[in-house]
């Protein structure tokens, strides 16, 4: 009996598509990371989050901090695309195109482009935003106040403006009606603010729009049509596994999934063309924002991490809390995304500190428990090691490293049971040492 024939299964692209998250509470240095991978990818795509991310990129030394456009963004030859995921403040887009078209050269459609199915931050999100964490006074979350919340709140309830929705007036204007009377009565009498007009919003809505229109496209059928020519994409996470809404330390969370996973949900692509998972970490850990810290160093040492760290915000510019790393976090957050690949960044920020400690347990505790109360109250279980004085800024290969430095690193390798494929020396984009295989070999690109 003839057998009958269907489509064959695709072969493993020679270009894997990989997928970029932080590991942490955010500001691993997700974007350095990228930036220097997408030396091999063809598409950097941004699917969840908004402008409360804060991405720094330091190239020739120039520093270049990105809340929305992709980390891809500074090579010329790379499509960048903001998923359907993210919730765009349109007004932030623009200023942050604009200033990278007066430093940079130009930034048409063809290298950026914005899904037009991703959630519009609307001013009466930020206003919101602001109102409920004043509100919630010592309670608070410490929220970027950027409208992140209260924009995928209207997303799931179903009132919430699309990019898409920008583009034609009367869409726009008949969205606004549908939503505005409940903001309004929300803003004026729970919260003692002004209201909004439509009329108000779409005259301060025009002229970014005008602007942006031609980059709204749609971004699903891009990022098919680059898997169908095999052209490796980047996805470029934002925050980090624990301000997942599901999975991180809730309610001191933000409104998106982190993880990996939620790469496919927030561009439209399944999960067999995730190939390759890298985590980034600090070689320490630094939390902005209110909720549990188990290795939280509220001493001396933690406010020479911060210093010598220079860990501020990138958005907010708040000092970050700095503790010691977690492994059990770690471990977990590896879980969570199916990490293939660790990036450790930082690692020259700990030269000069003498131990250096690795939490390995919580006393009387298997692993991290789930609840965030029980988080809260943790006993962290130190392992002491070395420390080095030398500057390993310098350092471009591992057998240049201090021996002690490269016990450090192979002794959270051996914890985390993945391998460190990238090492972070300094901010600048090729302060980084590779380990095994290169990471960021090749690319081919001819998508738009
Ligand atoms: P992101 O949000 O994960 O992209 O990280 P941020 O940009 O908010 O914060 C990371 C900070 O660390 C930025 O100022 C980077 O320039 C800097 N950085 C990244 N990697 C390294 C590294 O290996 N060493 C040092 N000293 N700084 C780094
Ligand atoms: P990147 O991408 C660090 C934190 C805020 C707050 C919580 C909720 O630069 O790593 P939100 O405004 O999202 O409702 O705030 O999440 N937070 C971040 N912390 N890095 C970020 O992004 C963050 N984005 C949000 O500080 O605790
Ligand atoms: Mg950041």
């Amino acid at each position: 009996m003839p057998q009958p024939t269907g489509p064959s299964v695709a072969p493993r692209p020679s270009f894997p598509n990989s997928v970029v998250v932080g590991l942490q509470w955010g500001d691993e240095g997700k974007g350095k990371i990228v930036d220097l991978l997408a030396r091999r990818s063809a598409v950097v795509a941004r699917f969840q989050g908004g402008n409360n991310a804060g991405h720094t990129l330091v190239v020739e030394g120039e520093k270049v901090v990105l809340h929305c456009i992709p980390s891809g963004i500074l090579h010329q030859d790379v499509l960048c695309v903001v998923g359907n995921g993210v919730v765009v403040d349109p007004e932030i887009v623009r200023v942050e195109l604009e200033r990278l078209i007066a430093s940079r050269g130009p930034v048409g459609p063809d290298r950026l482009a914005l899904s037009d199915g991703a959630q519009v931050i609307m001013p009466y999100h930020r206003v919101l935003d602001a109102c409920r964490e004043d509100a919630l006074g010592g309670e608070m979350i410490g929220t970027t106040r950027k409208g992140i919340g209260p924009c995928y709140e209207d997303k799931v309830a179903r009132r919430g403006i699309r990019l898409g929705d920008l583009l034609d007036e009367a869409t726009l204007r008949r969205r606004l009606a549908a939503v505005l009377p409940e903001k309004n009565r929300i803003l004026t009498e729970w919260y003692g603010q002004p209201a909004f007009t439509i009329d108000g919003l779409v005259a301060q809505l025009q002229p970014t729009v005008a602007l942006l229109g031609p980059y709204i496209q749609d971004t699903v059928r891009l990022l098919h049509r680059a898997l169908d020519q095999q052209q490796p994409i980047l996805f470029e996470g934002a925050q980090g596994s624990f301000l997942d809404i599901d999975h991180g330390s809730y309610p001191f969370v933000t409104s998106s999934n982190t993880v990996a996973g939620a790469a496919c949900a927030g561009t439209g692509v399944g999960p067999k063309d995730l190939h390759i998972v890298v985590g980034v970490a600090k070689a320490y850990t630094t939390r902005v924002g209110s909720g549990p810290f188990p290795t939280e160093l509220e001493d001396d040492t933690g406010e020479r991490l911060r210093r010598i760290g220079r860990e501020f915000g990138a958005t907010t510019g708040r000092p970050r809390r700095c503790g010691w790393l977690d492994i059990p976090m770690l471990r977990q957050a590896i879980r969570l995304s199916g990490v293939t690949h660790l990036a450790l960044t930082k690692l020259d920020v700990l030269g000069g500190f003498h131990p250096l400690r690795i939490c390995v347990g919580y006393a009387g505790q298997d692993g991290l428990p789930s609840r965030p109360d029980a988080q809260s109250s943790l006993v962290p279980v130190y392992e002491e090691h070395p420390g080095w004085n030398d500057d390993i800024a310098d350092c471009q290969t591992w057998d240049q490293l201090p021996a002690a430095a490269r016990a450090y690193v192979e002794r959270i390798e051996a914890l985390a049971g993945v391998p460190v494929a990238l090492l972070g020396t300094g901010p600048g984009r090729d302060s980084v040492i590779h380990r095994g295989a290169p990471l960021d070999a090749h690319r081919v690109r001819s998508v738009i």
